[in-house]
């Protein structure tokens, strides 16, 4: 079958980590027997400076009407400071919002062999995690009302926090039904001792968790929550929060598993075309230098593989050839220990490659 896939590459590293990940398809696509077809799309700072607008009418369409979308990374000082609704941060809301991804799921789990990477004393990483962050994504303060005012001690500027039960139910649902399918165990964060947004989240998960007597449920607030994450990782299985919760919450989680260059990250609505995209930036500082690590990307597009194409085993061959690849020392500079030698993007990419092609 063939797939008909939606570049956008972006700003930055970008580029270079989407354009590492499509070798990793097409090999996976000669070897299960089935096609890929990309179209690329201007999204980000590239597109603000190539039409003037960071999002064009014409990405939109195109990521509409494909079978998926693959993203890079975008923004970089470049665009810093434009405003708001130009800047290519707006992009990227703009086309989760405009396909409807409300539910982000972002897997933060350490792989074994990089155990050393992980920052934290050497028991807690022995124990491993294996974590999945169910972010929600077209809610909450990133699309509240906001704005400026002058007000009584000058210029005021305000975001708002809004949750309607809609919103809370569908992705609690999201989280209860990958709950079920893992460790059957959910923590949904929020911040219910201060925010009447957070209390209903609270209480429209606990009357959710009724339907799903097979998982267990308890709720964590978020500062609580950060801490619990370096303390004891190992705690958490699924947990569910907010668009900004989540938003902090896996960088730090990103960092316990040795780099945020690993964490891949999927982004669905109702349907299956959904987009699929490292939660690391654009990495302005190391973008064109081929230095990146395409892990997170490559990762990505297993994800896709899986989740809106449902290639299981095909997403299953590029997990484990990038196990493989890590299980034999292979290192990026983010992932490699103090004086351990690494590789660029190409030297990745191609050993993922091939052990693709070796597991026959
Ligand atoms: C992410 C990013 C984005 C977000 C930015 C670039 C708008 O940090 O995907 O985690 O905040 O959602
Ligand atoms: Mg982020």
């Amino acid at each position: 079958m063939n797939y008909k896939i939606a570049l956008l590459k972006g700003d930055g590293i970008g580029p270079e980590i989407v354009d590492a990940t499509l070798p990793i398809l097409d090999k996976i696509g000669e070897k299960f027997g089935h096609s890929f077809t990309y179209t690329p799309y201007l999204m980000g700072g590239i597109a603000y400076d190539e039409t003037g607008h960071p999002l064009p009418e014409e990405t939109v369409k195109g990521c509409l009407a494909a079978d998926s979308v693959l993203l890079g990374a975008v923004g970089g000082p470049k665009w810093d400071t434009l405003p708001g609704h130009l800047r290519p941060e707006a992009a990227l809301l703009g086309i989760r919002a405009a396909m409807g991804l409300y539910s982000n799921l972002r897997p933060a789990k350490l792989y074994p062999p990089l155990k050393e990477a992980c920052p934290l004393r050497a028991e807690l990483a022995e124990a491993g995690f294996d974590i999945l962050i169910v972010r929600e994504l077209t809610g909450g303060i990133y699309f509240g009302e906001r704005g400026r005012n002058q007000g009584e001690n000058g210029e005021e500027a305000y975001d708002t926090e809004r949750y309607s039960v809609k919103e809370i139910e569908r992705i609690g649902r999201v989280a209860f039904e990958a709950a079920r399918k893992r460790g059957k165990k959910l923590i949904s964060i929020d911040k219910a001792n201060v925010l009447e947004s957070s209390r209903l989240w609270r209480e429209t998960i606990h009357r959710l968790a009724q339907e799903y007597p097979d998982v267990s449920y308890t709720d964590m607030l978020v500062d609580n929550a950060a801490m619990q994450l370096v303390r004891n990782p190992a705690q958490f299985d699924v947990v569910v929060t907010s668009n900004m919760f989540g938003d902090i919450l896996s960088d730090e989680a990103s960092q316990l598993t040795g780099s945020i260059g690993m964490l891949p990250s999927s982004s669905l609505g109702e349907g299956t075309n959904g987009m699929y995209e490292p939660i690391h930036g654009s990495a302005p500082d190391i973008a064109g230098k081929g230095a990146a690590n395409p892990i997170a990307t490559i990762l990505s597009a297993a994800m896709m593989l899986r989740f809106s194409f449902g290639l299981d085993k095909e997403a299953g061959a590029i997990e484990e050839a990038v196990n493989k690849v890590l299980e034999s020392g292979l290192r990026t500079a983010d992932i490699a220990a103090p004086n351990e030698a690494f590789v660029g993007t190409a030297a990745m990419r191609d050993a993922i490659l091939q052990c693709i092609i070796d597991n026959a």
